[in-house]
């Protein structure tokens, strides 16, 4: 791709858009991400004549729907059609920014009877079979066939005058495009991968998944790795679309190989930037979020021992549990060199990392739940006592002659005093700290348990760094937190993503855009386009580990070396680089990122 340079603006078809994407309105990882933050600038350009196709599954979604009338448009019409037939199709706004139109399609509204013709057709027509009852297989096939029902409705009614482009993401979201291409009906398919099926499963087992690329026959591997039917419908997908696209330069190595199609068009990805008039108003983001982030070191470390709050720094990573994919071996490898280096030199800082990801557990351990409230009482007993001393403090300042400050100690009552001391010993403990704040389904198999083990990072009071595992998404209903993800992030201060496979890597980007430092890696799209891109990107908070070339070992020191360079700076440096991060993320706006897709729209028309 060419340095810094966009497209230029191009003009967009008077046509209807379909987006369609398993995540639409159902978040599972980065596809989501690409589709919401998307959506302002999609409604900017196409307004009524953009619609988002997604499964309805998510069980808590009608909050953030509101619901259409049938009639308004042709969606609305379309979708009527369809629930006339007898399924379950919904017809709303959705209320996030930029509030686009959306038809969720039920795919359990589709009779076991139907669903096995629509099977043997699948087998038929396309060579795809369907053995066993895989739940979710069985769910993407049907939300591809009421996908593809709703298409046809569409195309009825769009008249001879407007074009339809339809844009699919990801394979659980592109199976409609083989009977549009085999019916020969009328409208162009775009379909973007946002990684390959046989990727992910090779990249964790295979040691040179990427020198082996070349070599691997994609059909032996769906085999090896249970995930024919998967690799199949993914690899037919994208030999029939009209146009193959991907998120960045190294998947699309990755699709030449495994799916034997060269990419059409790279597509990366953007956010939706939200800039600030003023430097500092995010500067005082970071305090405030990071005040929240203390209250909850306080009560998951400080019943045991204490440390300097304001020498603390928060380091974070977070993201689908892909243990190796994701890097976090490799930052726990890198976590463990900085520990000793920091105990060797007998620093005074502290690092506590966040692992943020999402594994089964039965919920939250009692103790973490029960140290945070107790805390609470230690807080609420703090302010009752000062409120007790505040007003008789007045009162005494007032009613005297002498000007000497009272001993305070005799405005508590003794049942304050005595409440204070039973709280404070209740809370306190001779346990270490908690490594994971939740039980965990699989605890002595998981990967991140054994190696916390293996690398006896464990919050020893000695350790320079301790470590939080947290085994599901943040959110603000989230009782440890209560804040969002996005504002997490905020409070920390640096973000660790190195990453072994990447297709892109939005953690990283969106801790940019939050004004927080972050690493990623040369085997993640986003590392790769910076590398290709922005030569000044570490000056400006953002470090790429290299991975490609080197080993194991050679990587985590590296990681290592940059952490601890990054503890060295000064507090001025740190906010320089916030300020530098946060105005490099600008780049990454959709306004700019969005001219890729357009590209490709206007070329689907004028075909
Ligand atoms: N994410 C989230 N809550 C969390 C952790 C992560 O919503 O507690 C989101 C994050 O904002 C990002 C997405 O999960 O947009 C992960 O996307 P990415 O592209 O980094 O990886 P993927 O999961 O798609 O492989
Ligand atoms: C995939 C990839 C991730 C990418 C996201 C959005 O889930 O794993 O790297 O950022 O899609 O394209």
């Amino acid at each position: 791709m060419s340095k810094r340079s966009l497209l230029a603006p191009v003009f967009l078809p008077q046509a209807y858009l379909v987006e369609v994407a398993w995540e639409v309105c159902n978040q599972v990882g980065g596809i989501y991400t690409v589709i919401r933050s998307k959506v302002p600038v999609m409604m900017e350009q196409w307004a009524g004549r953009y619609c988002l196709i997604g499964p309805y599954v998510h069980p808590n979604i009608s909050a953030e729907l509101e619901p259409l009338d049938d009639i308004e448009d042709i969606f609305g019409q379309a979708a009527a059609s369809l629930r006339k037939r007898g399924y379950d199709v919904h017809y709303a706004e959705w209320l996030v920014t930029g509030k686009p139109r959306v038809v969720l399609l039920n795919p359990n509204s589709v009779d076991t009877d139907t669903l096995n013709v629509i099977k043997y057709l699948l087998w038929q027509n396309h060579g795809i079979s369907t053995p066993g009852d895989n739940a979710l297989i069985n769910q993407v096939v049907s939300f591809g066939y009421l996908t593809k029902l709703f298409i046809d409705e569409l195309m009825k009614l769009s008249g001879e005058d407007h074009k339809v482009i339809t844009h699919f993401h990801e394979w659980m979201g592109g199976l409609p495009i083989l009977d549009i291409k085999r019916e020969g009906i009328p409208v162009k398919t775009i379909f973007t991968t946002h990684a390959t099926q046989l990727g992910r499963h090779l990249a964790i087992n295979s040691p040179q998944f990427y020198s082996h690329l070349p070599f691997f026959q994609w059909e032996d591997e769906a085999r090896k790795f249970g995930v024919e039917t998967e690799a199949t419908m993914e690899f037919k997908i994208a030999q029939s679309c009209d146009y193959f696209t991907t998120v960045s330069d190294l998947t699309a190595r990755e699709c030449e190989y495994l799916l034997k199609r060269e990419v059409d068009a790279i597509l990366p990805n953007g956010l939706n930037i939200q800039r600030f008039e003023t430097l500092y108003e995010f500067q005082n983001l970071h305090s405030e979020y990071k005040e929240q982030i203390h209250d909850f070191i306080m009560g998951h470390f400080f019943h045991s021992y204490s440390f300097d709050l304001d020498k603390t720094m928060y380091f974070f990573t977070s993201g689908r549990f892909e243990f190796k994919n994701k890097g976090f071996d490799l930052t726990l490898e890198a976590l463990s060199y900085l520990n000793e280096q920091l105990k060797r030199e007998g620093s005074d800082v502290t690092v506590v990392m966040f692992f943020v990801s999402k594994r089964d557990y039965y919920s939250i351990k009692p103790e973490t739940l029960h140290s945070h409230a107790v805390m609470e009482e230690i807080r609420q007993t703090c302010d009752a006592i000062l409120k007790q001393v505040g007003s008789r403090l007045f009162y005494e300042s007032t009613s005297r002659n002498d000007h000497h400050l009272p001993n305070l100690n005799d405005f508590v009552d003794e049942y304050w005093k005595l409440r204070y001391r039973r709280t404070i010993q209740s809370w306190k403990t001779n346990n270490l700290p908690s490594l994971v704040t939740h039980n965990l389904v699989d605890e002595e198999h998981d990967e991140v348990m054994k190696t916390l083990q293996e690398k006896n990072l464990l919050n020893h009071k000695d350790d320079k760094v301790k470590v939080v595992y947290h085994p599901d998404f943040i959110s603000s209903t989230n009782p440890l937190f209560g804040m969002d993800y996005l504002h997490f992030v905020r409070g920390c201060n640096l973000g660790v993503f190195p990453s072994y496979y990447e297709p892109w890597g939005y953690t990283p980007l969106e801790a940019l855009a939050s004004g927080i430092p972050a690493v990623t890696s040369d085997l993640s799209g986003f590392g790769d386009y910076l590398l290709n891109n922005f030569p000044d990107h570490e000056k400006n908070g953002i470090f790429v580990v290299e991975r490609s070339k080197r080993t194991f070992d050679w990587s985590a020191r590296q990681l290592a070396a940059y952490m601890y360079r990054f503890l060295k700076l000064s507090r001025r440096e740190r906010v320089i680089q916030r300020n530098n991060a946060e105005s490099y993320s600008a780049y990454f706006d959709w306004k700019n990122l969005i001219l890729y897709y357009n590209s490709i729209y206007e070329k689907a028309v004028a075909r």
